[in-house]
Protein backbone atom coordinates (compact mmCIF):
# COMPACT_ATOMS: atom_id res chain seq x y z
CA UNK A 1 0.00 0.00 0.00
CA UNK A 2 2.42 2.60 -1.57
CA UNK A 3 -0.26 5.36 -1.06
CA UNK A 4 -1.43 4.48 2.31
CA UNK A 5 -1.20 7.79 5.06
CA UNK A 6 2.05 6.41 6.03
CA UNK A 7 3.36 5.63 2.79
CA UNK A 8 7.11 6.27 2.72
CA UNK A 9 7.30 6.50 6.65
CA UNK A 10 9.83 4.35 8.71
CA UNK A 11 8.00 2.94 11.63
CA UNK A 12 9.76 0.99 14.77
CA UNK A 13 8.07 -1.09 16.77
CA UNK A 14 9.07 -2.76 19.65
CA UNK A 15 7.00 -5.85 21.02
CA UNK A 16 6.94 -8.63 24.01
CA UNK A 17 8.79 -8.93 27.53
CA UNK A 18 12.53 -8.36 28.13
CA UNK A 19 14.38 -11.40 29.11
CA UNK A 20 16.63 -10.50 31.92
CA UNK A 21 19.15 -13.96 32.23
CA UNK A 22 19.75 -14.83 36.08
CA UNK A 23 22.02 -18.35 34.51
CA UNK A 24 21.83 -19.99 31.24
CA UNK A 25 18.48 -21.62 32.24
CA UNK A 26 17.15 -19.13 34.55
CA UNK A 27 15.57 -15.85 33.81
CA UNK A 28 12.79 -12.94 34.70
CA UNK A 29 10.57 -11.80 32.40
CA UNK A 30 6.71 -10.90 32.27
CA UNK A 31 3.33 -11.41 30.51
CA UNK A 32 4.11 -9.56 27.29
CA UNK A 33 2.27 -12.30 24.33
CA UNK A 34 3.55 -9.84 21.73
CA UNK A 35 0.05 -9.14 20.85
CA UNK A 36 -0.16 -5.46 21.10
CA UNK A 37 3.34 -4.56 19.20
CA UNK A 38 2.35 -6.98 16.34
CA UNK A 39 -0.83 -5.55 15.60
CA UNK A 40 0.32 -2.32 15.27
CA UNK A 41 3.25 -3.37 13.53
CA UNK A 42 1.33 -4.87 10.93
CA UNK A 43 -1.53 -2.01 11.10
CA UNK A 44 1.39 0.59 10.14
CA UNK A 45 2.62 -1.94 6.99
CA UNK A 46 -1.50 -2.02 5.91
CA UNK A 47 -0.89 2.13 5.86
CA UNK A 48 2.30 1.78 3.66
CA UNK A 49 5.01 2.28 6.32
CA UNK A 50 7.98 0.79 5.95
CA UNK A 51 7.90 -1.13 9.29
CA UNK A 52 10.85 -2.69 11.82
CA UNK A 53 9.54 -4.72 14.14
CA UNK A 54 11.74 -5.31 16.96
CA UNK A 55 11.13 -8.25 19.33
CA UNK A 56 12.05 -9.73 22.53
CA UNK A 57 10.31 -13.09 24.03
CA UNK A 58 6.71 -13.40 22.85
CA UNK A 59 4.17 -16.21 23.29
CA UNK A 60 2.71 -15.32 19.72
CA UNK A 61 4.52 -15.89 16.66
CA UNK A 62 5.28 -12.47 15.22
CA UNK A 63 3.65 -11.64 11.44
CA UNK A 64 4.91 -13.50 8.53
CA UNK A 65 5.24 -10.54 6.33
CA UNK A 66 8.77 -10.04 4.37
CA UNK A 67 7.72 -6.14 3.90
CA UNK A 68 8.31 -6.16 7.83
CA UNK A 69 12.12 -6.56 9.09
CA UNK A 70 12.48 -8.87 12.20
CA UNK A 71 14.59 -8.27 14.99
CA UNK A 72 14.64 -10.80 17.76
CA UNK A 73 16.28 -9.36 20.81
CA UNK A 74 16.75 -10.74 24.71
CA UNK A 75 17.15 -8.07 27.17
CA UNK A 76 16.05 -4.77 28.03
CA UNK A 77 19.87 -3.87 26.88
CA UNK A 78 19.95 -5.30 23.58
CA UNK A 79 16.68 -4.13 22.82
CA UNK A 80 18.23 -0.56 23.76
CA UNK A 81 21.31 -1.20 21.15
CA UNK A 82 18.00 -2.18 18.63
CA UNK A 83 16.79 0.80 19.06
CA UNK A 84 19.29 3.61 19.16
CA UNK A 85 21.09 1.95 16.60
CA UNK A 86 17.94 2.44 13.92
CA UNK A 87 16.93 5.80 15.54
CA UNK A 88 18.69 8.50 13.35
CA UNK A 89 16.47 6.70 10.49
CA UNK A 90 13.39 6.41 12.03
CA UNK A 91 9.98 9.17 11.86
CA UNK A 92 7.42 7.01 14.50
CA UNK A 93 8.69 5.08 17.04
CA UNK A 94 6.15 3.00 18.98
CA UNK A 95 7.27 1.12 22.35
CA UNK A 96 4.49 -1.55 23.04
CA UNK A 97 7.05 -4.04 24.73
CA UNK A 98 7.45 -4.77 28.56
CA UNK A 99 10.47 -3.89 29.42
CA UNK A 100 12.14 -4.94 32.87
CA UNK A 101 13.05 -1.93 35.28
CA UNK A 102 15.32 -4.59 37.10
CA UNK A 103 18.02 -6.99 35.86
CA UNK A 104 19.89 -9.70 38.04
CA UNK A 105 23.23 -7.70 38.97
CA UNK A 106 25.03 -11.32 38.01
CA UNK A 107 24.41 -13.05 34.99
CA UNK A 108 25.86 -16.83 36.16
CA UNK A 109 27.44 -18.18 33.20
CA UNK A 110 26.81 -21.63 34.51
CA UNK A 111 23.69 -23.10 35.89
CA UNK A 112 23.33 -21.99 39.53
CA UNK A 113 23.35 -24.64 41.85
CA UNK A 114 21.01 -25.50 44.79
CA UNK A 115 22.28 -24.82 48.58
CA UNK A 116 20.95 -22.75 51.20
CA UNK A 117 17.27 -22.68 52.26
CA UNK A 118 17.11 -19.05 50.83
CA UNK A 119 18.94 -17.38 48.31
CA UNK A 120 18.62 -13.48 47.69
CA UNK A 121 18.83 -12.37 43.86
CA UNK A 122 20.29 -8.80 43.46
CA UNK A 123 18.48 -6.70 41.05
CA UNK A 124 19.87 -3.44 39.16
CA UNK A 125 18.08 -0.62 37.41
CA UNK A 126 17.92 -1.32 33.67
CA UNK A 127 18.45 1.87 31.00
CA UNK A 128 14.91 3.65 30.47
CA UNK A 129 15.20 3.14 26.60
CA UNK A 130 12.18 5.52 26.25
CA UNK A 131 13.73 8.17 28.34
CA UNK A 132 17.06 8.04 26.07
CA UNK A 133 15.37 8.34 22.90
CA UNK A 134 13.43 10.88 24.31
CA UNK A 135 16.33 12.85 25.19
CA UNK A 136 17.80 12.14 21.62
CA UNK A 137 14.51 13.02 20.01
CA UNK A 138 15.44 15.46 16.93
CA UNK A 139 12.18 14.68 14.25
CA UNK A 140 11.17 11.46 15.11
CA UNK A 141 7.42 11.05 16.90
CA UNK A 142 7.76 8.97 20.07
CA UNK A 143 5.04 7.06 21.24
CA UNK A 144 5.25 5.22 24.59
CA UNK A 145 2.91 2.58 26.37
CA UNK A 146 1.95 2.77 30.17
CA UNK A 147 0.64 -0.50 31.88
CA UNK A 148 -0.78 0.58 35.03
CA UNK A 149 -2.82 -1.40 37.75
CA UNK A 150 -4.40 2.18 39.34
CA UNK A 151 -4.06 5.73 38.95
CA UNK A 152 -3.31 4.92 34.85
CA UNK A 153 -3.70 8.80 33.87
CA UNK A 154 -1.85 10.45 36.46
CA UNK A 155 1.41 7.62 36.11
CA UNK A 156 0.79 8.03 31.90
CA UNK A 157 1.15 12.14 32.29
CA UNK A 158 4.30 11.58 34.34
CA UNK A 159 6.15 9.11 32.27
CA UNK A 160 4.43 11.44 29.35
CA UNK A 161 6.34 14.45 30.43
CA UNK A 162 9.35 12.49 32.15
CA UNK A 163 10.53 10.64 28.93
CA UNK A 164 9.46 13.30 26.36
CA UNK A 165 6.91 11.43 24.53
CA UNK A 166 4.50 12.96 21.68
CA UNK A 167 1.90 10.35 22.79
CA UNK A 168 1.37 8.14 25.44
CA UNK A 169 -1.26 5.02 25.35
CA UNK A 170 -2.39 3.84 28.95
CA UNK A 171 -3.87 0.68 29.54
CA UNK A 172 -5.19 -0.02 33.02
CA UNK A 173 -4.04 -3.86 33.04
CA UNK A 174 -6.30 -5.00 35.74
CA UNK A 175 -9.29 -4.46 33.37
CA UNK A 176 -11.01 -7.28 32.41
CA UNK A 177 -9.90 -7.57 28.53
CA UNK A 178 -7.21 -5.20 28.65
CA UNK A 179 -3.53 -5.13 29.04
CA UNK A 180 -1.02 -8.76 28.72
CA UNK A 181 -2.11 -11.95 26.75
CA UNK A 182 -5.31 -10.61 25.50
CA UNK A 183 -7.04 -10.35 22.15
CA UNK A 184 -8.14 -6.42 22.80
CA UNK A 185 -7.14 -3.74 25.15
CA UNK A 186 -8.76 -0.63 26.79
CA UNK A 187 -6.66 2.35 26.50
CA UNK A 188 -6.47 6.37 26.95
CA UNK A 189 -4.37 7.79 24.57
CA UNK A 190 -2.87 11.27 25.90
CA UNK A 191 -0.34 14.18 24.89
CA UNK A 192 1.07 17.45 26.53
CA UNK A 193 -2.27 18.93 26.52
CA UNK A 194 -4.46 16.00 28.04
CA UNK A 195 -6.74 13.26 26.91
CA UNK A 196 -6.58 12.97 23.70
CA UNK A 197 -8.53 9.82 22.87
CA UNK A 198 -10.45 6.86 24.61
CA UNK A 199 -11.10 3.56 23.32
CA UNK A 200 -13.04 1.26 25.24
CA UNK A 201 -12.73 -2.24 24.79
CA UNK A 202 -11.73 -2.33 21.19
CA UNK A 203 -9.38 -5.61 19.79
CA UNK A 204 -5.98 -4.80 19.87
CA UNK A 205 -5.86 -4.58 15.67
CA UNK A 206 -8.18 -1.43 16.26
CA UNK A 207 -6.41 0.00 19.10
CA UNK A 208 -3.74 -0.17 16.79
CA UNK A 209 -5.02 1.60 13.84
CA UNK A 210 -6.18 4.30 15.53
CA UNK A 211 -2.99 5.13 17.11
CA UNK A 212 -1.20 5.10 14.16
CA UNK A 213 -3.98 7.30 12.30
CA UNK A 214 -3.26 9.91 15.38
CA UNK A 215 0.48 9.32 14.74
CA UNK A 216 0.24 10.00 11.14
CA UNK A 217 -2.55 12.93 11.36
CA UNK A 218 0.27 14.35 13.68
CA UNK A 219 3.18 14.06 11.58
CA UNK A 220 1.93 15.49 8.42
CA UNK A 221 -0.78 17.79 10.49
CA UNK A 222 -3.33 16.66 8.32
CA UNK A 223 -6.54 15.30 9.59
CA UNK A 224 -7.62 11.85 8.17
O1 LIG B 1 2.08 -7.92 24.53
P1 LIG B 1 0.63 -7.99 24.96
O2 LIG B 1 0.31 -9.28 25.67
O3 LIG B 1 -0.31 -7.69 23.82
O4 LIG B 1 0.38 -6.85 26.06
C1 LIG B 1 0.43 -5.49 25.71
C2 LIG B 1 1.11 -4.64 26.82
C3 LIG B 1 0.25 -4.65 28.07
C4 LIG B 1 2.51 -5.17 27.13
C5 LIG B 1 1.22 -3.21 26.21
O5 LIG B 1 -0.06 -2.73 25.91
C6 LIG B 1 1.92 -2.24 27.17
O6 LIG B 1 1.31 -1.61 28.00
N1 LIG B 1 3.27 -2.11 27.02
C7 LIG B 1 4.12 -1.32 27.93
C8 LIG B 1 4.43 -2.15 29.14
C9 LIG B 1 5.37 -1.43 30.06
O7 LIG B 1 6.54 -1.79 30.18
O8 LIG B 1 4.87 -0.38 30.66
P2 LIG B 1 5.67 0.53 31.71
O9 LIG B 1 4.63 1.46 32.24
O10 LIG B 1 6.44 -0.31 32.67
O11 LIG B 1 6.71 1.33 30.83
C10 LIG B 1 6.37 2.56 30.20
C11 LIG B 1 7.03 2.69 28.87
O12 LIG B 1 8.45 2.78 29.05
C12 LIG B 1 6.77 1.54 27.91
O13 LIG B 1 6.54 2.07 26.60
C13 LIG B 1 8.06 0.73 27.97
O14 LIG B 1 8.33 0.11 26.70
C14 LIG B 1 9.10 1.81 28.27
N2 LIG B 1 10.28 1.35 29.02
C15 LIG B 1 10.17 0.82 30.27
C16 LIG B 1 11.31 0.42 30.96
C17 LIG B 1 12.56 0.58 30.33
N3 LIG B 1 13.69 0.18 30.93
N4 LIG B 1 12.63 1.12 29.09
C18 LIG B 1 11.52 1.51 28.44
O15 LIG B 1 11.60 2.02 27.32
Amino acid sequence: NEKGPLAGKKVIVTAGGTVERIDPVRYISNDSSGKMGFAIARAARAMGAEVTLIAARTDEAPPQDPEISLIRVESAQSMLEAVTSRWDDCDILIKAAAVADYRPMHSADSKIKKSGDTMTLELVKTTDILETLGKMKDSQFLVGFAAETGNAEFYAKDKLVRKNLDLIVANDVSSEGAGFGTDTNIVSIYDAGGLVLDLPLSSKDEVARRLLSLAAERISGVAL
